[in-house]
């Protein structure tokens, strides 16, 4: 696929890079600066992508950019949501500006574009009770209204899914192409968070759900590489499964480990 890939400057969107030339894909970067790509990524990797220059928050210059390349794709690490409630980053206004160029892109092209947007894990649901996780931690709201935003969107209009993952860390600090891709690492499933484990004080009244929470947190610390991989070879396959959802990840290699 043509893939638009929004914040290829950042921790996620730089891994992205290298994983969707694994998986074929061509690569547009949409960055605010060329010249900050240039020193993150090696020089073989930049001389097989393209690079444009703009503002997410402008739907105009993506919408162009997805209409002047012809991408099919869009991925979009662009922005970094506010972690209290009090804080206001430029995310909102950057989701709202992709999900109406690659609507507008899709309308005039006739073909839904298919795009992987970035949330948190809070916007899961919390198996055995009516509520997400982010009801019971306050932090990364900014993501209930991106999600809110893509609940009222066909996916006929834009294909697409919102990846909600928890921290992700790097394997790595260096950017290169792997000999091959990172397959097996997560247990990924739709609107749940994998492997939760949902344990029978969630019925005491008022602090049960906190005391899930408790167990649970600190288990859902994934790679910034197995996440950019996801991303890369569901786009390659090319299927729905994952079309309309949001979409929770676990670290299965913590497990392979703990055999050993
Ligand atoms: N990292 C995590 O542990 C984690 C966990 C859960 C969810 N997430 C979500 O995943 C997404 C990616 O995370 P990340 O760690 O890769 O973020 P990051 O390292 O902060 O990268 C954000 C990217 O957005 C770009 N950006 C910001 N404003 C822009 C604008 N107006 N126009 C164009 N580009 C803009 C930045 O470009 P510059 O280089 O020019 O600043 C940078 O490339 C975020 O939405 C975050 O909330 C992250």
């Amino acid at each position: 696929m043509k893939v638009l890939l929004l914040g290829a400057t950042g921790n996620l969107g730089i891994r992205l890079i290298p994983a969707l030339l694994l998986h074929n894909h061509s690569v547009v970067a949409f960055v605010r600066s060329s010249s900050k790509l240039s020193s993150l990524l090696p020089p073989t990797l930049l001389s097989q992508i393209v690079v444009v220059e703009g503002d997410a928050k402008s739907s105009g210059s993506i919408k162009k950019a997805i209409l002047d390349n012809n991408c099919d794709a869009v991925v979009n690490t662009a922005g970094l949501a506010a972690l209290m409630p009090w804080q206001k980053s430029e995310l909102p206004r950057i989701f709202e500006a992709v999900v109406q160029a690659t609507k507008v892109s899709g309308m005039e092209r006739n073909k839904a574009l298919r795009v992987w947007f970035l949330g948190g894990m809070g916007l899961l649901d919390m198996p055995g009770t009516r509520s997400i996780v982010g009801d019971y931690l306050p932090i990364y709201r900014e993501h209930l209204p991106n999600l809110a935003l893509l609940n009222s969107i066909s996916t006929e209009t834009i294909r697409w899914s919102i990846l909600c993952p928890s921290v992700m860390t790097p394997r790595s600090s260096t950017v290169e192409l792997p000999m091959q891709a990172p397959t097996g690492n997560l247990i990924v499933s739709a609107t749940v968070p994998p492997h939760w484990k949902n344990v029978w004080v969630r019925k005491i009244p008022l602090l049960g759900p906190f005391i899930v929470l408790g167990l649970n947190a600190g288990q859902y610390t994934t790679k910034l590489e197995d996440n950019a991989e996801l991303i890369a070879s569901d786009l390659e396959k090319g299927g729905d499964e994952w079309v309309g959802k949001k979409v929770g990840v676990w670290d299965a290699s913590q497990e392979k480990h703990a055999k050993k």
